[in-house]
């Protein structure tokens, strides 16, 4: 699997393939947020920043013709060789095919390369077929949870009062010889 970094031109279709996977309703997949959360995931201006401002890199897996972007995710680094993943999608369309397992991969690959030791994320703590498939993945419930935003009008229109966020971590291997020795 080989992911492209998102640019400018992809705005639009990155948005309507993270609000269809998030949170599409009739054609939602099998981890559709729809019924938690109503209203889109992420806007236009959000997503535009994030591959402009430098802050954050999009990554995109796409078909071959007609050059469709069936997935997505977007990665930034923090402290400690930490990296956050976010906004991680596949198309309804093409989910429990495998891809989102590959796009991951990828990903991975791709902060491993940039240096990163761990990766971090964040995910709604009562989406428990999604929690387990990330722990399948090798991601580890960190015990840290944060309140979720609901002050934040640009996530959608939270249906509940009691959600929160769970974070998760997995240690990436190192391919640095001076980690690996001792
Ligand atoms: C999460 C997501 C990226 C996964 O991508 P995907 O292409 O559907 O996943 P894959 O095909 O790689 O993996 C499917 C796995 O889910 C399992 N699965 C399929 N349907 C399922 C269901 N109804 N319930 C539980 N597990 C299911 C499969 O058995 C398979 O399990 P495995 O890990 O043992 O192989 C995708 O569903 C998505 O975009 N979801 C909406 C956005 C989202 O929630 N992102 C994460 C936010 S933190």
């Amino acid at each position: 699997m080989r992911l492209t970094i998102a640019a400018h031109d992809d705005a639009d279709s990155i948005v309507d393939l993270v609000n269809q996977a998030y949170r599409g309703a009739s054609s939602g997949g099998w981890t559709t947020e729809a019924g938690l959360i109503e209203g889109p995931r992420v806007n236009r201006a959000v997503v535009a920043e994030m591959i402009e401002n430098g802050q954050a890199t999009v990554l995109l897996a796409r078909d071959q013709a007609p050059k469709q972007i069936q997935g997505c995710v977007a990665v930034r680094p923090m402290e400690d060789h930490q990296w956050y993943l976010s906004m991680l999608a596949v198309g309804p369309a093409f989910q429990t095919g495998g891809l989102g397992k590959s796009i991951m991969t990828a990903a991975e690959a791709f902060l491993a390369e940039r240096g990163a030791r761990s990766v971090k994320i964040s995910v709604i703590d009562v989406r428990d077929s999604l929690i387990a498939w990330y722990e399948r993945r090798g991601y580890e419930r960190t015990g840290d949870i944060e309140p979720f935003p609901y002050d934040d009008p640009s996530v959608g229109v939270p249906l509940r009062d009691d959600l929160t966020l769970i974070t998760l971590r997995k240690s990436l291997r190192t391919s640095d010889p001076a980690e690996t020795r001792q």
